[in-house]
């Protein structure tokens, strides 16, 4: 069977570093690590999340790009080839569907959170933050959030810079956009780490995100930090697997993912050393949560010299990381409408645009003229939430390991991931029996049904992992070729 070529190529061997880094680093790495790294115990957190990144988080992005670049199209059309080249059951594709469905419905919220970081950029510098006490930086936001033409502006403004980006296409668009955006959001972040370096407030923080404590490992944590390796690296939405479409042949994937997962988890933690100090400095309290960085952080970088410019710094930086991730949620959806309908980039990125567009400005009422409509409970901004980060992203990443480790012909990932022998059985013993069930576990706790803590009861974990390895390997030899009709 010959492969199939690829349409489109990254120029450079940084194009996918610089564009997946972009896509992983957002809003969980600048916001959400530190706070929940902060809840959740400080150094204790931040060794598990370490643990979860290389346990799930590596092997399941590595088989994401696998994938995409064997299949060389949008995850549906991806995960086609290489079910079909392995005489699979088409059926598979619909994983990729679901993928993409995520990406799509994610960036429906996530550009009116974006909003909010390109707006804080807006109010920094125009003194509406001007405020002497968190509670009236309170009442900004939510001033903000109840005028829905400043809500709706700013998230609309975002769609459109997205759209720009992505139609102009991978190279011109995409690899344009990252190769200056992501060098310029480590500047900043460093230039602002230097600030909190020099705010009286660095040892103070430093100890807060550092300092070990072993009571600290919880069964909580450990979830918190699973659920967070998932998300952070933007995995089962169909963004790295599309991205890794366009890397060429030859350039290692396990190295790649590496660097990748390393630039993300130092952004997050040089975020954290960059935000707890100034907090600090200011004798606020660090477990502020959402509110963080819209209301405490505004106020102390009032009460600091040169606050403000470090203030539009800062939030211009989160505008940036923001935006780097939202291209790479609708690229999947663009790609898709491409290659599958012979639609042009630009109109494709028309069509996904105007959906888009009505969905989000949805999501945006949700805030004001909407809050009332709540069916079955949740506004229509926290239904997209949860169904992607509670049920699509879970089971989409259990599906995608299930299809690598069991659906897929041998030689297909042995090909792809390059990697030598002892390398390729410890990928393959993760994809098969380790990340399913970590992924199920965090999966059925989201949701209330898992009945132990995997902490102080880990022996459920390690005996559903050494079953299902003993199944995997005794059975799976007999029962596969079966079920495949081979
Ligand atoms: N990784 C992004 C962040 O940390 C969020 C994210 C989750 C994402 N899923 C994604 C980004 C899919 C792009 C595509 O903020």
């Amino acid at each position: 069977m010959t492969r199939e070529k690829p349409k489109n190529l990254w120029l450079s061997r940084w194009g996918f570093i610089l564009a997946a880094t972009g896509s992983a680093v957002g809003l969980g790495n600048i916001w959400k690590f530190p706070y929940i790294t902060g809840e959740y115990g400080g150094g204790a957190f931040v060794l598990m999340y370490l643990a979860c990144i290389l346990a799930i988080g590596i092997p399941v992005m590595m088989t994401e790009i696998a994938i995409g670049r064997r299949g060389r199209g949008s995850p549906i059309d991806a995960i086609g080839r290489v079910v079909r080249e392995s005489s699979g059951n088409p059926l598979w594709k619909a994983v990729g569907g679901m993928a993409m469905l995520a990406g799509f419905m994610i960036l429906c919220f996530y550009v009116v959170v974006a909003g909010w970081a390109f707006a804080y950029t807006w109010k920094m510098l125009d003194g509406s933050l001007a405020a002497t006490s968190v509670d009236t930086l309170g009442q900004v936001f939510s001033q903000h959030n109840a005028n829905p033409w400043q809500l709706g502006g700013w998230s609309v403004l975002v769609s459109l810079l997205t759209l720009a980006i992505v139609a102009k296409g991978v190279q011109q668009g995409i690899e344009n956009a990252v190769r200056w955006m992501m060098p310029g959001l480590a500047v900043m972040l460093l230039v602002l780490v230097g600030y909190a370096f020099t705010s009286g407030g660095f040892s103070a923080g430093f100890d807060f995100l550092f300092s070990f404590d072993a009571s600290k490992i919880t069964g909580e944590a450990l979830l918190a930090a699973l659920g967070h390796a998932f998300f952070t690296l933007s995995l089962a939405s169909g963004a790295i697997l599309t991205y890794g479409s366009y890397i060429p042949d030859g350039q290692s994937i396990a190295r790649t993912t590496f660097v990748v997962a390393l630039c993300d988890t130092s952004v997050a933690l040089l975020a954290g050393l960059a935000i707890f100090p100034i907090i600090f400095a200011n004798g606020m309290s660090p477990g502020a949560g959402p509110g963080l960085i819209f209301m405490s952080l505004p106020l102390a970088f009032q009460q600091m010299p040169f606050g403000t410019a470090f203030g539009v710094l800062f939030f211009a930086m989160v505008s940036i990381a923001a935006l780097t991730s939202a291209i790479s949620m609708i690229e999947a959806t663009v790609a898709y409408l491409n290659e599958k309908h012979g639609i042009s980039r630009m109109k494709s990125a028309v069509l996904a645009g105007g959906v888009l567009l009505v969905i989000s400005l949805l999501a945006m009422l949700s805030f004001n003229l909407m809050a009332g409509w709540t069916p079955l409970g949740k506004n229509l901004f926290d239904w997209l939430d949860y169904l992607t980060s509670r049920w699509m992203m879970p089971l989409g990443g259990i599906f995608l390991v299930c299809l690598a480790g069991y659906a897929l012909r041998d030689e297909i990932m042995r090909d792809e991931l390059g990697l030598p022998p002892l390398g390729y059985a410890l990928w393959l013993f993760m994809v098969r029996y380790v990340s399913p069930v970590l992924i199920m576990v965090v999966f059925l706790h989201a949701l209330g049904w898992l009945g132990f803590d995997p902490v102080t009861e880990w022996y459920w974990i390690v005996g559903a992992i050494g079953l299902l390895t003993v199944l995997g390997e005794v059975l799976r030899p007999r029962v596969l070729p079966v079920l495949a009709g081979r």
